[in-house]
């Protein structure tokens, strides 16, 4: 699989696979390990992390099974994100449910990660969501901080709208502190980015779009959802069609986008891994694409 230049430092594969989920898979960390290598064999790199997934479990489950196989961090991209407090009843510092984007929560962070994931550096560091107490400034200054002591390579967002993102990109000037991804919701189910202006704004400024939930969570496949319900009366017959599956079909939609979007992927089963790559091969039309999106509207287009 080709991969996407993200900075002159970092590319990321074409495909991401997530694990906010990793901790409800209830993996060894031999069965996680053995589905990393199968990733990699599929030319699946980029992993997706956050320091909160999993109440702060999934970046260690995943250092774990990384211990098993230290040469593997050679051919794998790390991913994580920084700025959300979860109340955790393990970890005494987590009181309450709050953004923090100070400087030392940032660093300190990112050395949490760092040693949950066994790993030196990270690809990318993401901040997590906007906030409204969001200082430009002290992001910066902790960025800064972060290259300076080698610790991450390329920064980028995520849930950023045009607006958040102008405010702090315009703080980041040096190559290193560009924003360089923002990784937003965005499946045939959920179009928000597509409607407001951000996706083609993330276009214009060359920010690579990661799609979280690509499959909306799994929530396309529930036939109780009146609307998913009506986008899989679009999809399912598509899938017969091409003489594939439905997932194939939903990831053939995203990759049809000019935004050339990623998609997060947070399946753990290497068959829907395999439907997700195979949706890379089917060229949908335009008449296609737009059945699906006004299947999702709800309405035609004007
Ligand atoms: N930046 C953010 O704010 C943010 C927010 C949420 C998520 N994320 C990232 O995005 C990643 C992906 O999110 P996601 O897990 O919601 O992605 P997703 O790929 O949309 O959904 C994955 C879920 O759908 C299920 N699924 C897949 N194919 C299915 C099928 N054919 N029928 C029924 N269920 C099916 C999977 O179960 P199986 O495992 O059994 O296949 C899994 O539970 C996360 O891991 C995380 O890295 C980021």
């Amino acid at each position: 699989m080709d991969k996407v230049e993200i900075n002159q430092y970092v590319s990321f594969s074409k495909v991401i696979q997530g694990f906010w989920r990793a901790h409800d898979w209830q993996w060894t960390p031999q069965e996680l390990n053995r589905y990393l290598h199968e990733l990699v064999e599929r030319g699946i790199t980029t992993m997706d992390h956050a320091d909160i997934y999993g109440d702060y479990r999934c970046e260690g489950i995943f250092g774990e099974a990384l211990k098993l196989s230290p040469e593997l961090r050679d051919s794998i991209e790390i991913v994580s994100k920084c700025g959300i407090v979860l109340p955790s009843e393990r970890l005494s510092w987590t009181t309450g449910h709050r953004y923090d984007h100070s400087r030392q929560h940032i660093k300190q962070s990112v050395d949490r990660s760092l040693q949950e994931l066994n790993v030196d550096y990270l690809d990318s560091l993401l901040i997590h969501r906007p906030s409204p107490l969001m200082d430009p400034n002290e992001i910066t200054d902790a960025l800064m901080d972060l290259v300076k002591a080698g610790k991450v390579k390329s920064f980028g967002v995520s849930n950023f709208n045009k607006s958040q993102y102008d405010l702090l990109n315009q703080c980041l000037v040096c190559d290193k502190l560009h924003i360089t991804v923002n990784q937003l919701e965005v499946s045939p189910y959920t179009l928000d980015i597509m409607t407001d202006g951000t996706l083609n704004y993330m276009q214009q400024d060359n920010v690579k779009v990661m799609a979280w939930s690509p499959l909306a969570g799994g929530k396309l496949f529930d036939l109780a959802d009146d609307k998913a319900k009506r986008i899989m009366a679009i999809i399912g017959p598509l899938a017969q069609k091409y003489q594939t599956s439905t997932s194939s079909i939903i990831m053939a939609w995203l990759n049809k986008h000019p935004a050339a979007i990623l998609p997060v992927i947070g399946t753990h089963q290497i068959s829907r891994v395999d439907e997700a790559l195979a949706g890379f091969d089917i060229k949908l039309s335009d008449q296609e694409w737009f059945d699906i999106y006004t299947a999702s509207l709800g309405h035609d287009i004007p």
